[in-house]
Parts: C-alpha cells; structure tokens; sequence
C-alpha cells in the first residue's frame, strides 16, 4: 500500500472507530458487531504500525473507548482501569505465551482461564470491608459515580464477610443483565407498545447510566467480580488465590475458571469454557486468559491501555446459513429507502431469524448479493442480524442482480411518491441512497413520531413503532406534536392487533403517555429540536443550538447560523481569489497586489464574525447544518410545527435562558450534611447548573462542608476556597 492511501485509510478508520466507540461505550446501541469492530481496530493499528509517520496520539487506538456522560460525578481510580488486548486466534495465543516466557525467562507459566463477561466494567470500593462507591471505567483513569445506581444490586454485599478484609481495595468486576430479565423487560415493553432492547449488554448498560435509581432497581441488575485495582495491604498472591478471596467476601464471581500449567492447556481450557459458556447467567463473548502468579504479572508489567499479562480470546459470532426468499423495503423517518433480507427462517445463536439488514444498495452489489441465494447471516449477540456473504456458485441460474429503484418500481413502497437519489452522512447508511421526497409519507410520519417520543427525544414512554404506525395510520397523527390532540379515550381503545384478533392498547398505557407527553411539555430547546428531526440536526448540534438560543423563533432568524453561512462564503471566496491558487493564479502583479488586499479584507471580516457571533462555536456546526436548519424552520413543514407549538401552548426554552444559579461553578461535598443525603445535594447542584467534584483545588468555586468534614475543609481553607453550610447552600439556590 502506497503512504497516500495508507494515510487516506487511516482517516477513515480512525473516524470509523471513534464513532463506534461512542455509539457502544456512551449510548450502549453499536450498530456494527464486536467481530466487525476488532477487525476495523486490528486494521488500523498494523497500519499505524507500518506507517509510523502517520501514528497520532489522539487516535482511538491510543486510548479505552469512554464511557461518560452528562449527569454523573467523576471520580478518579485509584489504579487505572485498563482494557484488555483481544484476538481471535490460537496462533496469536501462542505468541502472547512465547512473549511472556521470553520477558520472564520460563517457558513454565502458570494461567488462570476465566469466563470474558459480555457486560460493563466496574469498579467498587471497600473501605475497612465496607461498601463505598461504584465507577465505571470512564476513559480509564476516571469514570461516572455509578454508586447510586449499583446500591440497588441485590447480590452487592454492603460488607465484605470474613475477617481477611483489605483496608482499602478497588474489585473490579462486570455488570450485566441475564438473559431472563432481559427478556422480562423486553416482553414488558412489548406488551406497552415500546420498543424493545436489542440485547441484554445495551440494557445493562443503559440502565446503569439511567438518572433514577428508582428505575435501575425495577431492572434487576446482575454483578460479577474478576479482578482487583489499588489494594492495601497487598495480600493477594495469585488470581486463583484473589478468587478464592472474592467468593469468601461473599462477592459474586464467575461459575467457572480454570487454572493450569502452560499455553496448550489454557487452550483446552477455553475450548471447554466455549462448550459450557450457553449455561452461564451472563453473556459469555470469550476467554481471559491470564498469569496466574502475582509477582510475575508485575514484572510482565502493562502498557498504557493493557496489562502485558493477560489476553482476551474472543469467540467468533455464531452465523449460519440460508435461504435470502425476498429483498423487501422500508421507509425510515426521513425517508430513506432501505433493503431487508427476508430470509428462510434459521436457528441462530438461540433464536429463529427470519430477517436480516442489508445495509443498502452499494452493500449488495458488493457482496453479490441476489434473491434466491445461498447466504451466510450472523447475530453478533449485540445488533440486528445481519448478512455477511452469498455463495454464487450454488446460485439458481438466471438470478438477476438486485436494483432498488426497479423492486419499487421507481417509486416510494408506501406512499408511491418519487424518490431520488440522495447521499446521505452519518445518521443513518452512509454512501448514496434512493430516499422518498414526500414530507407526507405514512411511512416518515409514522417514523417521525416513533422518534419524538423515544427515550433520547422526548420519552414518551408507551409509543413506539407499532403504536405510532397505528396513530399515524388511523389518520389521529400527521406531525409529532399532534399526539398531544388524541384523546385519552382514544389511545385506550387503540387497536394494535386485528378484527379478528383484537389487542386494545388499555387505559393505563394510555395514561402513561398522557402524563409523560404533559411532562415533555416543560423540556428545553435542545430536546424539541432534536424530537422534530430537523433534518442534519443530531444529538450534539441540537444541543449546541440550544444552549445558543432562547426560542424557535430566535432559532429560525439566528444571527448565528447567519454567521456561519457567511463565514463559509468568505472563505470560498478567499480561496477563489488568492493570487496563488492553482485554478486561477494571479494574472500581473497588479492583479496580484489587488488579490492580497481582498483577501486580507475577507480573513479580516472572518476574524470578525470569529471573535463575535461565532466565539466559542465549535467546528463541527459547519454551514449544511446551518442552511439545512433554517431551510427546514422556514418551509411549509417547520412553519406548520411551529404553529402548531404555539397552538399548543408549548414554548421550549433554550439553556441559555434557563441558566441556572450555579451555572459555571464547581462545588466539592465534604462531610455529613444535616438533612440532604449526599446523593440529593449533588443532585441539587448538578439541577442548578453548576458541576461536582471530588477533589478541592483553585478552580473550585464553594465547599459545601457538613459534620465531620476532613482533609477537603483544611484544603479549602488553605487555597481561601469559600465554604458553604447545608442552610448557606439552600439559601443560595433560593
Ligand atoms: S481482567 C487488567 N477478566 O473485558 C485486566 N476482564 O475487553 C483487567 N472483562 O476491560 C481485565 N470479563 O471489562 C478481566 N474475566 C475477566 C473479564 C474481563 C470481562 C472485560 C473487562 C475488560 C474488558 C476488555
């Protein structure tokens, strides 16, 4: 590979990771499999490692996918929580042996094998053998304060037992969700008209990072400990040994492990592990293999992101094959046209396939993909099955090479309206795709309001695909906001079933989305905006926007987004004429001098609008968003939403005016409070728009002390931090 594409190749990995990365460790719903990420991550770090030139220290392979979110207090690990390296492949299990007999001068190595928890990593700590916090791994060094949220895990013991109790130690170990209650919740939410979780590992993970410990309790999270971090005294000598220990503090652990002598009977160890992981309580996605001894792991020693110890084996996605009967299409909410494979159905990784994506268009030409064939489909555990390959030297002759806008017969399936071809960006199926251009479409609608009421929009609990492809189809809803006409009586009787077989939706689901559709009204900008799907207008701009405006109106005339799109004129025009460009250099000298000129007026004016309108705008808020937003705010469609707001009473406001009275403060709690548990204050200061932290320094703006406050007063006091009492603190918020 030459250095320019190896670099080009880069780029694109690195974006394609990093997006992953987000949509797996922050939002819990990965749209590709573990398999197919491995082998992207894989890819770009031998090229990173061949083309050294292009190796970069933000690149995600540098660092462990991030967990964080808004809402939660950091807090710093005591030892660094590292990941571990992964392969899929005995060879390299060997290698990973040759490497530790080479660095310890044995070939004679003790391993422990242990089941690989398809969960979220945690991190509790004991202080004198009691419990006193939970944190995620974060970005490895620091996470969210989970505490709370973990509390609410029966099989947590609030003590360790037994009197061989560190005096501070950090147990790591995974969360999870077993197959049973997954299936519980998902059965529950079926049954209310919500969309169901795609697997247990996104649900666990979701539920960990819910706000409502309340919530997290209803869901019956599960626990597993496997390793430790910062232990004082060091007292534990093996991991067969820290196992033993786990389970005398009466801490959860793994069914099963192994511990013997030598790489080929670790690999007859995983090779069991994999024949009994489908009876384990969790999600089993490989085998840790790790040196056993203590004293060797420490001269093994880690690298920045993983211990040198210990590897991941990782089992391969279970696929199978059959028959593709059918390509057919769907219309997403804003109208993109995509395929699905309606398959023969097959017995995958435990249940019965009968569908499966095919991404888009350009996939299946790709893969060669025609109706009729033999296919290979896999269920990574995690994302919607999907087909990985067809086979055309069993194919039936004559099959004819699949084409989109002839199976639609070059119209939208649902409405029959046109459709063209559109490129489409991150969101949804990247590359080109046919997209139905009627706003009005039964199909967008229904989309549409699937969307405003999910859980990252507005949180209708209650409508979900089914109930909102009802309303929309019995003509109750056209935009999103109408859902706030039908009646309660209405959604009661709501028939999702058939005349023949009845399902009425029931009073109390309608209830349920009665009270939360009032609730919605009172959320800010950020979130309505987001709701209506504007088009280009994601999580991250939508809130971006909203912390810059106070109002749709303000919004749809935003001297902002003006700035935007004329700053991208200056520069095109900048580009245009300067003397030296390629395309059109300077003709004379005059020309020449008269081109600088303009174009220091034009960077000039670019300063400007960078040191006004846009100071602080990040980059990523670039003109199509900008010309896209007040496209949308001003046509027929968003002219017709807001109105009907505005008939509706609803007015959401954007952050900036609600700002509250701790907005750019740091507060750090110390110490007992009289009346506010610890929980409630930080949820009070985090409610008034100020952030916590766990640590005093010139930065922190009050201390709010209580009883028995320690190290953290006397630190206060040495910087000249001001401190607060429970009552000040009250007063303050007002
Ligand atoms: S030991 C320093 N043991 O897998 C070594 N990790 O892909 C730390 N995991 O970050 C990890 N089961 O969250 C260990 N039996 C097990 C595990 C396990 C699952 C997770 C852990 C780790 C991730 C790496």
């Amino acid at each position: 590979m030459t250095p320019d594409l190896a670099q080009q190749r880069i780029a694109e990995l690195r974006a394609q990771v990093a997006r992953d990365d987000a949509l797996y460790y922050q939002q819990a719903r990965p749209e590709i499999s573990d398999f197919a990420y491995d082998a992207n991550r894989r890819e770009l770090e031998d090229l990173e490692r061949q083309f050294p030139q292009f190796a970069r220290p933000d690149s995600p392979t540098q660092r462990v996918g991030d967990d964080r979110v808004p809402g939660f207090r950091e807090v710093a690990h005591r030892q660094k929580m590292l990941s571990l390296d992964n392969t899929y492949n005995a060879e390299e299990l060997r290698a990973f042996h040759a490497r530790l007999a080479r660095l310890l001068g044995t070939d004679d190595l003790g391993y422990t094998v242990e089941p690989k928890i398809d969960g979220l990593a945690v991190s509790l700590t004991y202080e004198d053998g009691r419990f006193v916090r939970a944190v995620t791994r974060g970005q490895g060094d620091r996470g969210d304060d989970v505490t709370a949220n973990v509390r609410t895990i029966p099989s947590l013991p609030p003590q360790l037992a037994g009197g061989d109790v560190p005096r501070a130690v950090e147990i790591r170990g995974e969360i999870y969700l077993t197959a049973a209650e997954f299936e519980r919740i998902n059965a529950e939410r079926i049954a209310a008209g919500e969309e169901p979780y795609a697997n247990p590992r996104n649900l666990a993970a979701g539920t960990l990072k819910l706000l409502d410990p309340a919530e997290v309790a209803r869901r019956k999270l599960d626990l597993v400990l496997y390793s430790l971090g910062h232990c004082e005294p060091a007292i534990v000598a093996s991991q067969t040994d820290l196992q033993h220990r786990l389970r005398a503090w009466g801490l959860p652990v793994v069914e099963r492990y192994w511990t013997v002598r030598g790489i080929e009977a670790a690999w007859a160890a995983v090779g069991e592990l994999d024949r009994l992981r489908s009876r384990f309580a969790y999600g089993t996605d490989g085998a840790v293999i790790k040196l056993d001894d203590v004293a060797q792991q420490r001269e093994a020693g880690a690298t920045d992101k993983a211990p040198r110890w210990a590897i991941a084996y990782k089992f391969k996605p279970d696929t199978a094959r059959t028959r593709l009967r059918a390509i057919t299409i769907q219309v997403g909410k804003t109208g993109i046209l995509s395929p699905v494979a309606e398959l023969e159905p097959v017995l995958l990784a435990g249940s019965t396939i009968s569908r499966a994506t095919l991404h888009n268009e350009d996939e299946i030409r790709r893969k060669d993909i025609r109706v009729g064939d033999l296919v290979e489909i896999e269920k990574a555990g995690e994302v919607i099955p999907a087909v990985l390959q067809s086979f055309p030297a069993e194919r039936p002759a004559g099959a004819p090479v699949f084409d989109l806008q002839a199976a639609v017969g070059g119209q939208c399936p649902v409405c029959a309206g046109r459709i063209a071809r559109v490129v489409v960006a991150a969101e949804e199926a990247e590359g080109v795709a046919w997209k139905c251009q009627n706003y009005d479409c039964r199909a967008q609608r229904a989309g549409r309001l699937g969307f405003f009421c999910s859980r990252r929009a507005l949180a209708i609990d209650g409508v979900g695909g089914v109930v909102a492809a009802k309303l929309v189809e019995l003509g109750h809803v056209q935009d999103p906001p109408d859902l706030y006409d039908v009646a309660l009586e209405t959604l009661a009787t709501l028939n999702l079933g058939t005349a023949e077989e009845p399902r009425v939706f029931g009073e109390k689901n309608a209830a349920k989305i009665v009270a939360a559709r009032e609730a919605a009204r009172a959320l800010p900008l950020e979130k309505w905006l987001y709701a209506l799907s504007v088009p280009d207008v994601g999580e991250t701009t939508a809130r971006e926007l909203g912390r810059r405006h106070r109002t749709f109106d303000e919004l749809a005339d935003s001297p902002l987004l003006r700035a935007v799109l004329r700053r991208a004129e200056l520069l095109a025009q900048r580009e245009r004429e300067a003397p030296a460009s390629r395309k059109n250099p300077a003709k004379s000298d005059e020309d020449k001098a008269r081109r600088k000129e303009l174009c220091a007026r034009l960077e000039a004016e670019v300063a400007v609008l960078e040191a006004g309108p846009l100071a602080g705008v990040p980059a990523d808020l670039g003109p199509a968003v900008a010309a896209s937003t007040r496209e949308f705010l001003a046509s027929g469609p968003g002219l017709r939403l807001r109105a009907k707001l505005r008939q509706l009473g609803i007015e959401p406001q954007g952050t900036v005016a609600r700002a509250g009275v701790l907005t750019g403060k740091t507060l750090v709690l110390t110490g007992t409070l009289p009346t506010l548990t610890r929980e409630s204050a930080e949820q009070k200061i985090l409610a008034a728009g100020g952030k916590v932290s766990g640590s005093v320094s010139k930065k922190t703006s009050y201390v709010l002390a209580g009883e028995a406050a320690g190290s953290k007063l006397d630190k206060a006091q040495e910087l000249g931090v001001p401190v607060l009492t429970e009552a000040e603190f009250l007063r303050l918020l007002g």
